[in-house]
């Protein structure tokens, strides 16, 4: 799967991105909170990995989208995230809570895109003064 978008540069189809959420949103299991969350990612080579929320009966090990997500981009390959689109069970964009905004920076670094209810933002944006990988060094 891919929008065969590649290269730092190239600008990224929002549109598109935020169907395959949508689409992915559609199968989340959601069955205590009734929120069904899907997310999509761009990776650097124009692949799109997705993910959607996955709930148990013991509540607290409830699997977030972007959890699912980030799976599937090592599981497929790996690579870097240039933009993601998280959307809710109308396909409004969705804001990734903290936990998941962490996972996201370590994916996709400060320059990533996400697509929030306040527009286009880079992770820099939403997560400011990170914790990351050059802390521990
Ligand atoms: N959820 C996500 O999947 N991602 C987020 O960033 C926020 C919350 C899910 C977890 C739970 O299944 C449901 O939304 C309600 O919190």
């Amino acid at each position: 799967m891919g929008l065969g978008i590649t290269g730092p540069d190239a600008p990224v189809d929002w549109d598109a991105l935020r169907r395959y959420a949508i689409e992915v949103m559609g199968r989340a299991y959601a069955p205590y909170s009734n929120f069904k969350v899907g997310v999509a990612g761009l990776v650097d080579d124009g692949r799109v990995v997705l993910g959607c929320n996955v709930e148990n009966a013991a509540y607290g090990v409830a699997l977030c989208a972007e959890c699912g997500m980030v799976s599937a981009l090592h599981a497929t390959g790996g690579g870097r995230l240039r933009a993601v689109a998280c959307v809710n069970a109308d396909g409004e964009p969705l804001m990734p809570c903290g936990r998941c905004r962490q996972l996201l920076w370590e994916n996709g670094g400060p320059e990533m895109q996400l697509m929030t209810p306040r527009g286009v933002q880079t992770m820099s944006e939403v997560l400011p003064d990170a914790f990351g990988a050059d802390d521990l060094t």
